[in-house]
């Protein structure tokens, strides 16, 4: 069975006492109102991460996330941040090639290749980000495009590992636009990516890897994204900055 998920991605947002506030609220309310099997990830920004964890680590389906990490192990990389840091500090999921993150920052299916091996060498579960731009979408070729990033930055891994990535589908048209992807948009792309992992792994193994959706969810749209069969939960920005919604998104994934 795979795992249902929803990450909540702070990208850069919150000063030190909004991420002491949100993240208590969130814990405090996912413990007294979920009582489903899925789990809770949340990634604010690195300064927060220890402070956030206190919150965090010690609830059992709620999971510290990072937003980002250095392809390299350790050493003279001024500014970046190493798998062994963040699992240092109790981090269990890191988020890779995030749209923006391959927009601002270069971010390369090479790159992210190794950045991916990094994560799990570190026995930390990566959140493969990936998804189109409305240029891509409009010219149809979307499932080709999406199907290359996987290719180029999971399928080098064994049988054995790429059943330990988490994969996020997030069309570049509905990040943060308030335009989400129809629930049938997202069941076919997850659909489609699945028959790619099949092809390359097989069916068995297809069917073990969680693919979450991402882009503009909210509590409102929320039940009827996780009800799609090949939608395993979601990867929330905006939405994740509000405690009572966030839980709300959670909740509809039961
Ligand atoms: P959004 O962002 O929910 O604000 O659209 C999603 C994401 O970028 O992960």
């Amino acid at each position: 069975m795979r795992k249902k998920i929803i990450a909540g991605n702070w990208k850069m947002n919150t000063t030190r006492e909004q991420a002491e506030i949100l993240s208590s609220e969130v814990v405090n309310m996912v413990a007294d109102e979920v009582n489903s099997d899925a789990l809770v990830v949340i990634a604010p920004p690195f300064v927060h991460l220890s402070l956030v964890g206190k919150h965090v680590l010690p609830h059992p389906n709620v999971y510290l996330g990072a937003q980002n990490c250095s392809e390299h192990e350790r050493g003279a990389y001024t500014g970046d941040i190493s798998v062994e840091i963040l699992q240092s500090v109790g981090v269990e999921y890191i988020i890779l090639g995030h749209s923006e993150r391959r927009e601002h920052a270069g971010e390369s299916n090479e790159l992210l290749a190794a950045k991916v091996d990094s994560v799990i060498s570190g026995e930390i579960t990566p959140i493969f980000c990936c998804g189109e731009s409305l240029e891509i979408r409009e010219a149809g070729t979307e499932i080709d495009f999406v199907s290359k990033q996987l290719t180029e930055s999971l399928f080098h891994l064994s049988a054995e590992d790429i059943q330990k990535v988490v994969i996020a589908y997030e069309p570049i048209w509905a990040i943060g636009t308030g335009k989400t992807a129809t629930s049938q948009q997202a069941q076919d792309m997850h659909a489609a990516l699945r028959a790619h992992l099949a092809s390359k792994y097989g069916q068995e193994i297809a069917d073990e890897i969680s693919i979450l959706y991402g882009g503009s969810v909210k509590a409102a749209n929320a039940t009827e994204l996780f009800g799609q069969p090949d939608v395993d939960g979601g990867l929330v920005g905006g939405a994740s900055l509000k405690s009572r919604e966030f839980v709300e998104i959670v909740k509809s994934m039961a």
